[in-house]
């Protein structure tokens, strides 16, 4: 037995097919455009991430003789989607995570007083990152598009809705808890969308998907649509929180970092929704068959590997990401350089959509090597700020730290991260976690595997690095710089 999973992530779509030992059988990838169409703004075509995903499946199915037998999907979270139900086709492009167009909608309902009542029932804070605001604007900025969606003909969703929509040819218009979590409609306590909310925001209800649990069948994928094939969909989860699954942090007080376009720290809380204090979020992680609710604490860093891609396409400083590491590694240090990647704003724990990037303490010595360098330490001191803040918010500090995704590949980073934490980080052999947790989920759903006591011997460690000793004038002057990339969007 085996599953295709798809990770349908911001830069592109990611499918493999996992065998019954938790092994990789097979990949495929496939990129989607980026739109920008004004500063700040970022859009993608649906059609294009269906494409997309259409394509990565293809490629996986065709590099094994494994028939799978069922589908995971995780996603990039949070991005609002509009489609038909019945055609599928898209009245206007998604509006993703990233995009900053939301920030004044956000100040409008934090000065009316609306966030600490929508905190207390989402875990989420008012932030342009999120769902809701972003169709607000859509309803008072695209009233063509908008239209469909009152009179009920266009659904309203994030990127995993979208897929299983498209999977089933339209039969099917459901979401996780863990994606549902995201989007500022959501009670998290009572496990169901917020009419409050829905009322806040403009959104109507029954434009929404249904909730439904994280890992068991929702639904069938129709051959006509998808490749051939009638498969049951059986897991399905924020990208982050698949992660979270993927590299077994079952248990409250285990904790991963991914590192992909932004990076993301979760730390297992249980079935207890912590106070969502010092900048960070609480969040659904999954939720069970029977309807039990387990919750995370999250630091959202929204950019970090996108740093890396910048000194690549921006800059032009290397060719590829991993030349990076050996850049970076040619100079002891950044010689004083402190670069604070707030390309898009700036996520936890110091939210400001207004921040932008800054790169300070260049000399007439600073050289390219010195700023990849500063690249590094600034992945690094985000995820150190995001995990004492969670130590302050939870109590405890954090045992080890498990890491994830494309950047954990890089050694430096990862040393340079265990000695800023001062804890051990864990990298697994697999580190496509996001795209296996949906298949662990799955595969659980659908019987290919039977407990997670089972999916945890299948966690095997790569590499262990311990923290060394940490430069901590050099974190000081971090902090000062963070502080000064505030407002700049607003000057
Ligand atoms: O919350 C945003 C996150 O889900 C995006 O993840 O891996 O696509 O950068 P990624």
């Amino acid at each position: 037995m085996s599953v295709l999973t798809i990770d349908a992530g911001t830069t592109g779509v990611t499918a493999l097919v996992v065998g019954e030992n938790g092994r990789v059988l097979a990949r495929g990838y496939q990129e989607f455009a980026q739109h920008y169409p004004e500063s700040g703004w970022v859009e993608h075509v649906p059609e294009e991430i269906w494409q997309a995903t259409l394509a990565a499946c293809q490629s996986a199915l065709d590099a094994t003789d494994e028939a799978p037998t069922c589908i995971g999907i995780t996603n990039q979270r949070e991005t609002a989607v509009l489609w038909n139900r019945r055609r599928g086709s898209s009245p206007r492009r998604a509006i993703v995570w990233q995009d900053r167009r939301t920030a004044g909608i956000c100040t409008e309902l934090r000065d009316a007083g609306h966030e600490p009542r929508v905190t207390e029932l989402t875990g989420l804070r008012l932030d342009p990152y999120f769902t809701a605001t972003k169709l607000t604007w859509m309803k008072r900025n695209d009233q063509r598009a908008w239209a469909g969606v009152e009179s009920g003909e266009t659904a309203v969703g994030t990127v995993d809705s979208y897929i299983i929509s498209r999977l089933t040819g339209g039969a099917r218009h459901v979401t996780d808890a863990s994606n549902a979590s995201r989007t500022l409609l959501y009670d998290i306590r009572a496990g169901d969308w917020s009419d409050e909310l829905c009322e806040l925001f403009g959104v109507p209800r029954s434009a929404l998907p249904e909730v439904v649990p994280s890992y068991g069948t929702v639904g069938e994928s129709v051959p006509e649509e998808f490749l051939g094939l009638r498969l049951p969909i059986a897991g399905i989860a924020g990208d982050q929180q698949a992660a979270m699954f993927g590299q077994n942090c079952y248990i409250p007080g285990s904790s991963k970092c991914t590192y992909g376009t932004g990076s993301f720290v979760l730390l297992n809380t249980g079935s207890e929704v912590i106070a969502p204090e010092h900048g960070l979020l609480s969040t659904v992680l999954w939720q069970h068959p029977d309807g039990r609710l387990e919750y995370a604490l999250e630091g959202s860093i929204f950019v970090t590997g996108a740093a890396v891609q910048w000194l690549r396409d921006g800059l032009g400083l290397i060719d590829t990401a991993p030349q990076s590491e050996a850049l970076a590694a040619s100079v002891p240090d950044s010689g004083g350089v402190v670069f604070v990647p707030a390309l898009t704003g700036l996520g936890a724990p110091d939210w400001d959509p207004y921040a932008r990037g800054a790169i300070f303490g260049i000399t007439r010595g600073t050289g390219r090597a010195h700023l990849a360098r500063a690249t590094l330490d600034a992945i690094a001191f985000e995820v150190r700020d995001v995990a004492e803040a969670m130590a302050r918010a939870s109590g405890t500090s954090l045992p080890e730290l498990r890491v994830d995704g494309g950047a954990s590949a890089n050694d430096l980073l990862c040393q340079i991260q265990a000695d800023q934490l001062g804890v051990s980080v864990a990298r697994p052999e697999v580190q496509e976690t996001t795209a296996l947790g949906a298949a662990f989920l799955a595969g659980l759903g659908t019987g290919v595997w039977s407990s997670t006591e089972e999916l945890a011997r299948a966690w095997k460690l790569d590499r262990r690095f311990e923290p060394g000793k940490r430069d901590e004038t050099h974190y000081k002057r971090w902090r000062t710089a963070v502080e000064r990339s505030k407002g700049w969007a607003e000057l």
